[in-house]
């Protein structure tokens, strides 16, 4: 798989789509895959939903749920599922080979078949409609109208529609900020959230996502986001660092190298927003020694916004379908540990499969942290480090195992995050093959993939240069 495609819940079901490539393990003839899930956790692979043909690739988009059957594809009685993605066109008559234009297909069985709308393509550019793609659809309550997103992927831009009928699109205006943009970037896979900052239903914002490759602040593909305003026509960033600023002053929602294409889920019925991404980088791919498949989903994260040193920024945290999952499970607690210069604690506890939660207090040390994915004989870990005086945190998978199959594969991917009182919180998700980390809940994500050799299951906290006090530590792993 690469990016997840028109995630949404209905009738207690989870369903997430995904660029699939039915032929092959690689990237190719892109299709839509299909799962299915009722905790977002487990999933059960359905059949393919929307097929690409010789002449029509099904490159990525949305679904929506039309609940009162404004499109008229379904009745009141059944209202449609309508898909919005991108189709692109070679060796069709009727289009110039590589044509990217948006389409629409429906569902009236819950989602489990898919019709293509009889006149498609629903949304072309003129007089070039190339390089067009990613259509993100989410409801303006304010002007009672849809608005969709897309992107002009090499021009680096979003271009914003309006529609009643969800068939019937009108052009509103381009977002194509002069902040951090460079050449030969795309920009892929736009998505408009609005959220209230700090809670404050008086202070509504609009976070625009967008994914960039390459470029990103882990190298290669990344996402980056914009907080700001949608009056119904333009959307408006808050605040844009100078021009020529370093990447590291414009806001991303992962730092980690693996999570590109995130998308949130369509009718879930919470306020909080739902999100899932591609749990990998475009400059490694399709090289990632996996078999019999390439390609995962990231976690699924509840998303929200909040005040941190002054700026709005994204918090996300696991689904409250993982927390009970992890409460189910057994959560082991341990007791405070107050480690010395170059002190390790190895927890009696491991598993390739974990997650960890503890919080640390600046004593005299330089740097502490967690090591996770350790082999017995201490060659490998992937390590989680803060240095208390930068303010860097740090996800290492230099030696995480094997890293040797692309030389893209970056090794260190490094944060700024403060730690208020010299107290920092980490929240890591250890699975056969990755490290999600959440940073002082959820104000900062790191995702990494990693591969390490079987039996590397240990895993202990670490304080270097001085004393570390470690509070909250909590481990829970599945029962073998
Ligand atoms: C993002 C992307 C999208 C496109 C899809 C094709 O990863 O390049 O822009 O729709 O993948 O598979």
């Amino acid at each position: 798989m690469n990016d997840p495609n028109g995630p949404f819940f209905l009738d207690g079901t989870y369903h997430l789509f995904y660029q699939y490539n039915p032929a092959g393990m690689v990237w190719g003839p892109m299709s839509w895959g299909h799962a299915t899930s009722t905790d977002l956790l487990h999933w059960h692979e359905e059949s393919v939903a929307i097929r690409s043909t010789p002449n029509e690739d099904i490159f990525s988009g949305t679904v929506v749920y039309d609940s009162q059957n404004r499109s008229g594809l379904g009745s009141n009685a059944t209202p449609p599922l309508l898909a919005f993605h991108t189709s692109v066109f070679h060796g069709d008559p009727a289009h110039p080979d590589d044509t990217q234009a948006q389409s629409l297909s429906y569902s009236l069985d819950g989602g489990a078949h898919w019709q293509a709308y009889e006149h498609n393509p629903i949304l072309t550019l003129e007089p070039e409609s190339r390089q067009f793609r990613d259509p993100s659809v989410v409801w303006y309550p304010q002007g009672q109208c849809w608005i969709m997103t897309t992107v002009v992927a090499d021009a680096q831009l979003v271009k914003f529609y309006r529609s009643t009928d969800l068939l019937h699109w009108s052009f509103l205006s381009d977002f194509q900020p002069s902040g951090y943009r460079k050449p030969g970037m795309l920009w892929e896979m736009p998505l408009l959230i609005p959220l209230s900052l700090d809670g404050n239903p008086h202070d509504p914002r609009w976070v625009m996502i967008v994914s960039v490759n390459p470029w990103s602040i882990a190298g290669g593909s990344g996402v980056q986001y914009f907080v700001g305003r949608f009056d119904g026509t333009r959307f408006t960033p808050d605040a844009l660092p100078p021009d020529g600023s370093d990447p590291s002053a414009y806001a991303w929602l992962d730092h980690g190298a693996d999570q590109y294409a995130t998308i949130r889920f369509d009718n879930t019925g919470t306020e909080a927003p739902l999100l899932i991404g591609w749990m990998n980088n475009w400059d490694y791919a399709s090289a990632l020694p996996t078999a019999p498949w390439r390609g995962q989903a990231t976690l699924p994260v509840q998303l929200d916004l909040k005040t941190v040193d002054g700026r709005p920024t994204l918090t996300q945290t696991p689904t409250p379908t993982y927390e009970a999952l992890i409460r189910r499970q057994g959560i082991a607690a341990f007791a405070d540990r107050d480690l010395g210069p170059n002190q390790t604690w190895r927890a009696p506890m491991g598993g390739d499969v974990l997650d960890v939660r503890v919080t640390l207090h600046r004593g005299d040390a330089t740097r502490a942290g967690i090591a996770v994915r350790q082999s017995p004989d201490g060659r490998t870990a992937t390590v989680i480090s803060y240095d208390f005086t930068s303010g860097n945190l740090t996800l290492d998978r230099s030696r995480s195992g094997e890293v040797g199959f692309s030389p893209r594969f970056s090794l260190v991917h490094i944060a700024h995050l403060s730690a208020p009182g010299g107290v920092l919180s980490l929240h890591v998700v250890v699975d056969r093959n990755s490290v999600e980390l959440f940073a002082n809940r959820g104000t900062l994500r790191m995702t990494d993939l990693v591969f390490p050799p079987a039996g590397s299951d240990r895993m202990s906290l670490f304080s270097n240069g001085g004393h570390t006090y470690f509070t909250g530590i909590r481990i829970s792993a599945p029962a073998r």
